[in-house]
């Protein structure tokens, strides 16, 4: 059982390059099934995430091949399958946005429902409600979701949504690029990973506008071809990094990133006492001597982002004074609190609220990855905790960020992963 031992370390100190968006890749990757012809995709970050995503749109009928460590070649002409396989939907509910590129391009998609995670119960009614909204029959039993389009194929609607949902605007925006006619999606997410899903699918001849913005508009076309697309930089594994900064007061450039996703967590840095230097593709974040204590309130974009919760609130543990997380996404996004209170944070839990008593020091102990974000943010408690912390379950970090004791390494945290 492999586990990650992080020691009290010094200041983080130097330059870290940020890989390709896993939250961009996934849907990207999904969305690369609409093709006909040849689709590279560069900066795809190699996560076990994606290796699953790639074996589910193979096993549908896709050559999938990998050009160098982070290039891939999709060509999806000869798509066939419609069936996901159960034990991959099983390892990423991510793969359910195959749906919508299934349900464009052969008008079938049986798959197992996806289940909910530590996070939440994470249903997909407004996936579905886009999908029958565009012509789709829907059935499902208690594991399995069928869907199937018209004979005369899918028609453009109107679907208003009655939570911004990153998926379901993503699934849904996918099945409409071959309908018939125009769709429209109201109160659509505006993330910069919806933005870069149009802009690839703009790429390969589909005609989408709007997206950024809560009003989304797609007219269908008839088929989409190929091209090649460079994945955004990852916003969350930059924040990650600038928390990291933070916690340990130190003095960090974070490369390859586009600063205007990160305003959010740049503010809220500032407001807790850090500088922040913008370049062009960087941001030079300064922590302070003593963190200033805040409040954060988790919002669908341009709001705080949930993924970047956990992570800060680590940095709250330690902060000089009294701080509020509020998580408005999940319904259950608390699970590292009872991990952070083991290495002596004073944290108490109302509701949607945590209410976090700063501590002079944290300490050391074994705790769990409970998801990915929290598994990063146990792994920042630890650069600044006393003594060593002991992370285990770390499949959970695996899925997310790609060699990140490497990074934390070369910016002078002492991490090592060991197989005990
Ligand atoms: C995406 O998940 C991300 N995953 C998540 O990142 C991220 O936390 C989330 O968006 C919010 O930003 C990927 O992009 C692969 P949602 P998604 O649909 O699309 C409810 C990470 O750590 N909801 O915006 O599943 C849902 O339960 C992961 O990288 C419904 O009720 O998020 C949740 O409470 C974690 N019905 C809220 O909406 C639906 O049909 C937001 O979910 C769909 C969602």
């Amino acid at each position: 059982m492999e586990r990650m031992i992080i020691t009290h370390s010094p200041a983080l100190q130097g330059e870290v390059s940020i890989s390709g968006a896993k939250n961009s890749a996934l849907p990207i990757l999904a969305a690369s099934l609409l093709g006909t012809e040849d689709i590279i995709l560069s900066d795809v970050p190699p996560l076990e995430d994606v290796r699953i995503i790639l074996q589910v749109i193979q096993s549908l009928g896709a050559q999938v091949s990998y050009e160098d460590e982070t290039t891939v070649r999709i060509n999806s002409k000869d798509l066939n399958h419609y069936n996901t396989p159960g034990e991959l939907m099983g390892k990423m509910r991510a793969s359910f946005l195959v749906m919508g590129p299934l349900l464009a391009r052969i008008g079938k998609s049986i798959t197992k429902l996806p289940g909910g995670c530590t996070i939440g119960s994470r249903p997909v009614d407004y996936h579905l409600k886009g999908f029958k909204a565009l012509g789709c029959a829907i059935t499902q039993d208690d594991s399995t979701i069928a869907a199937a389009a018209p004979v005369t194929g899918l028609s453009g609607n109107v679907v208003y949504l009655d939570f911004p949902s990153v998926g379901a605007t993503q699934n849904i925006m996918m099945a409409a690029t071959l309908a018939k006619g125009t769709s429209i999606i109201e109160n659509a997410a505006r993330e910069p990973e919806i933005v870069d899903l149009a802009n690839f699918l703009n790429k390969i001849g589909a005609d989408i506008k709007g997206a950024g913005t809560s009003n989304i508009k797609i007219r269908g076309v008839e088929r989409l071809k190929g091209g090649n697309h460079s994945i955004i930089p990852d916003r969350i594994e930059a924040a990650t990094f600038m928390i990291g900064s933070a916690i340990t007061g130190g003095n960090v450039l974070i490369k390859n990133i586009i600063p205007s996703h990160l305003i959010p967590v740049t503010a809220k840095l500032q407001e807790v006492g850090c500088t922040i230097e913008e370049g062009e593709e960087t941001l030079l974040v300064k922590g302070p001597r003593r963190l200033n204590p805040t409040s954060i309130k988790t919002m669908p974009y341009p709001g705080f982002p949930t993924d970047a919760q956990s992570q800060f609130m680590a940095m709250m543990t330690i902060s000089k004074g009294e701080s509020r997380v509020v998580e408005t996404v999940f319904e259950n996004r608390f699970m590292h609190v009872a991990e952070l209170v083991r290495m002596g944070a004073v944290i108490d839990i109302i509701g949607k609220e945590a209410i976090i008593r700063g501590v002079s020091a944290l300490q050391g102990a074994e705790v769990r990855a409970t998801d990915l974000r929290a598994g990063a943010a146990l792994v920042l408690a630890g650069l600044v905790a006393q003594g060593k912390t002991v992370l285990s379950e770390l499949y959970h970090l695996d899925r997310g960020y790609y060699r990140l004791e490497e990074k934390i390494q070369a910016l002078g945290g002492d991490i090592q992963r060991i197989n005990f």
